[in-house]
């Protein structure tokens, strides 16, 4: 499958297909498999400091000559204030002595420095690079552009789409409603802008002018087709690559996807402040009476982190962010553990047929 999208061609990819950036699942080694076999593979940088960028940066370039996108979260550095943090550990006190973790306290840092990830990617001379949860300015936006970067903005509506095209990104992922992990909003209020991906793609392709990438609820060729029919020029996808053999997800978390159906998952904000989808769970429906209640992005998230690595160790799905799209179910179509070189492959042909 060959199509000469200009999209494709800016960004030296064969096939209209990107790894999603998914933050604590991919690896170099996940980024290096989709690159190496024509796609784009995407890391999800936000929780490293610049040294483990340059790590993991070293890491992929060790494993593939081709193109790759390195993310961020474009966030500031916020401090909770004491009555923030006495109401949040109040809420998660009772689930942390459930998983024998001792009450919570106040942490040094609630997460890494926007700022000075910024200047190691500019340092690194990526060759793409893509930041959601807000927009970079202009003058930031040049400067990635002058160490040879091709720049992505995520836009969930169009005014977030206009911001990106006027501050000089080169292209627009335009992230429905149906995808799994956070949502990007960073224009107007979170619920108005759940937009699924059907409504969101054409609107932003004729509204905007640059070329886009389609993200939610894609996990085969007749949704990759169905986004280049949209008029996207490629597809990123999380959910159907979180459950290849490759991916760093834990096990229960994929069997919880291969066992999702249509209802299965929901957006909140519980987790980390900010609202993601993920498959409901224990955690999830206990926390649901407190939606409003819990701090910010990324306060939330740092006190939960404790939470969710006990769950992980304890074999404890109910108590992890299980991530997930509207489409999980599908994931059940195809082998338990895929190797990412076999799902490149389907997608590939899948995509074909249905464009032949
Ligand atoms: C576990 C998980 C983590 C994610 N982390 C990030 C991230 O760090 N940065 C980002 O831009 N998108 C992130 N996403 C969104 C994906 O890159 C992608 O756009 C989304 O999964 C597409 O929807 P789908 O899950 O329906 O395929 C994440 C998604 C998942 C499922």
């Amino acid at each position: 499958m060959k199509l000469p999208t200009e999209l494709m061609q800016k960004l030296g990819i064969h096939h209209p297909i990107v790894l999603g950036p998914m933050m604590g699942v991919g690896t170099p080694e996940m980024v290096a498999a989709v690159t190496n076999l024509g796609g784009l593979g995407s890391f999800a940088a936000s929780a490293l400091n610049g040294d483990g960028i340059r790590t993991i940066v070293a890491s992929i370039r060790e494993k593939t000559q081709g193109p790759f996108n390195i993310n961020l979260f474009v966030q500031e550095t916020l401090q909770p204030t004491e009555p923030e943090l006495q109401k949040a550990f109040v809420l998660l006190n009772p689930i942390r002595a459930k998983l024998g973790l001792a009450p919570a306290t106040p942490l040094a840092a609630y997460c890494e420095d926007f700022r000075a990830q910024l200047e190691v990617l500019i340092e690194l001379k990526l060759p793409v690079v893509s930041f959601t949860f807000g927009l970079l300015e202009a003058e930031s936006v040049e400067r990635l552009h002058r160490a040879g970067s091709v720049v992505i903005g995520t836009a969930t509506n169009l005014a977030e789409a206009h911001a990106w095209k006027d501050n000089g990104a080169d292209i627009i992922c335009a992230l429905g409603s149906e995808a799994g992990g956070h949502r990007g909003t960073f224009i107007g209020s979170y619920d108005s802008s759940m937009i699924g991906t059907m409504a969101l793609v054409p609107q932003i392709v004729d509204g905007v002018g640059l070329p886009v990438i389609a993200a939610g609820g894609i996990m085969d060729g007749r949704g990759i087709a169905a986004a280049l029919a949209l008029g996207a020029q490629a597809a990123q996808m999380g959910t159907a690559f979180l459950v290849t053999k490759e991916a760093g997800a834990h096990s229960s978390w994929k069997e919880r996807i291969r066992g999702a159906c249509d209802t299965s998952t929901r957006t909140t904000k519980t987790f980390t402040g900010r609202a993601a989808r993920g498959i409901i769970n224990e955690f999830m429906q206990r926390m649901q009476a407190h939606e409003n209640d819990v701090p910010p992005y990324p306060i939330q998230n740092a006190l939960t982190t404790d939470i969710r690595l006990a769950a992980r160790n304890a074999n404890l799905p109910d108590y992890l962010s299980l991530w997930a799209g509207q489409g999980a179910g599908m994931s059940k179509a195809r082998q338990a553990d895929i190797p990412i070189a076999i799902l490149m492959q389907q997608l590939i042909n899948e995509t074909s047929q249905i464009l032949a």
